[in-house]
């Protein structure tokens, strides 16, 4: 067995990390920045908290502030446009997923021009070329895009979200700066925080999972465990601490999968606009008790990182019914949703939810091969 790990080249942690981007940009010698963010965070100060920096240093730049939630193909045809006429040099992706995926997004086709119709980037697509260069910068503790290969946006026609997977396409840079995470509503904190936790679970149970990805996962679910609670509660203590579990995570899901509760959760994103982060949080727990069979000893890790007493002594099966209750207990005492009928799902949406899952990219991920129908009632247990 061969593994492939992608990281970034480099990358900064710490308050007042955003500081170091001028001096990494000219130190590649890139001139002129294309920032790529929302209108929320232009709104709230979080762009001008980058463009202070820029400033300082005399860095040109633009600001492309269009992005929306689950981001559509469009912001990225969009972003192209607007990208070709700056006359910029380089990327930052500043924000949650959506700013940062669909920054990715605009670096592959402006470097990849045959593939503009974006949709034919879905899966594994064949680039020739390097995205123009990427510094990431995240507002949220949760994707870790910063330090992914990967990519999720919308088909809009089609109501789906699909996944890019792509080398290509990784920050040169990431820049994770606990101050731009601090002021994250309590709503978005949650949702984030168990985005990041269902990447570190579902990364350790994938069977393409190793020592290596296995070390930064379990210190993630560790770390998450301990401070995903308080960090909602407004602890900055804690807030740091997700946003490093978060790409630590990050590093390692990107390189080896992830499993059915993302396969799952992109549906619910682009048949109903659900929040990813609330998607997979509704669907961690009852996943994991689907799994539960298919996961080793790797329960017994989950079941200590939550400080159940017996995890290692305990009779297997106990222990991981032990692991699935802890995480349903977080969900619920975080208040994120429990059921999908709760976000807007009708009976007349599983069936359409079902099939998309059963071909999401995340699915052949999962420990556990699910059929189409099984799928469904897993769906159905949740209305
Ligand atoms: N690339 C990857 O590897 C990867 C992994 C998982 C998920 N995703 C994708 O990322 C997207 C979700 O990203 P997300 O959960 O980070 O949220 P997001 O980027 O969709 O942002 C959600 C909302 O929160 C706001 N926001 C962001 N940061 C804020 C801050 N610091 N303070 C106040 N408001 C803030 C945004 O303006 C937006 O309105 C989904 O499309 C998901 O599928 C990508
Ligand atoms: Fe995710």
């Amino acid at each position: 067995m061969v593994y492939r790990m992608i990281f970034n080249q480099t990358a900064y942690f710490g308050r007042g990390a955003i500081k170091e981007i001028p001096k990494e940009a000219k130190s590649r010698g890139f001139k002129k920045a294309f920032i790529v963010s929302d209108p929320v965070l232009v709104k709230n100060g979080t762009v001008k908290k980058v463009t202070d920096v820029l400033d300082e240093a005399q860095i040109p730049y633009e600001i492309f502030d269009d992005v929306q939630p689950n981001p559509p193909v469009e912001n990225i045809q969009h972003g192209v446009e607007e990208f070709k006429k700056s006359g910029a040099d380089f990327l930052i992706g500043l924000g949650g997923g959506s700013p940062q995926d669909t920054c990715k997004g605009i670096g592959i086709v402006v470097a990849n021009p045959e593939f503009s119709d974006v949709l034919s980037l879905e899966g594994v697509a064949d680039t020739k070329h390097p995205s123009v260069p990427i510094f990431g910068v995240p507002t949220t503790a949760g994707t870790a895009s910063e330090t992914t290969i990967n990519y999720v946006i919308t088909d809009t026609a089609h109501k789906r979200k699909f996944v890019a997977v792509d080398p290509h396409d990784i920050p040169l840079v990431a820049f994770v700066d606990p101050d731009l995470t601090d002021g994250m509503p309590r709503g978005l904190k949650v949702a984030t925080g168990l985005d990041a936790l269902t990447h570190a679970i579902e990364s350790v149970i994938t069977p393409g999972a190793w020592s290596l990805s296995d070390a930064l996962s379990m210190q993630t679910i560790r770390m998450i465990a301990k401070n995903l609670a308080k960090s909602v509660e407004g602890d900055k203590e804690a807030g740091e601490q997700m946003a490093y579990a978060s790409y630590i995570t990050g590093m390692s899901y990107s390189n080896v999968g992830l499993g059915l509760v993302h396969g799952m959760a992109h549906p619910l994103g682009g048949r109903l606009g659900v929040a990813h982060g609330v998607a997979n949080g509704i669907l961690l727990a009852p996943v994991m008790e689907y799994n539960k069979d298919y996961s080793g000893e790797k329960y017994r890790d989950i079941a200590d990182a939550f400080e159940i007493p017996d995890a290692y002594t305990g009779d297997l099966e106990h222990v991981r019914e032990e692991a699935v209750q802890a995480v349903a207990k977080l969900t619920r005492d975080l208040g994120n949703p429990t059921k999908i009928s709760e976000v807007g799902a009708t009976e007349a949406d599983l069936k359409p939810l079902a099939h998309d899952a059963f071909v999401d990219v995340c699915t052949p991920g999962n420990p556990r091969k699910p059929t189409e129908e099984e799928i469904y009632e897993l769906y159905s247990s949740l209305m």
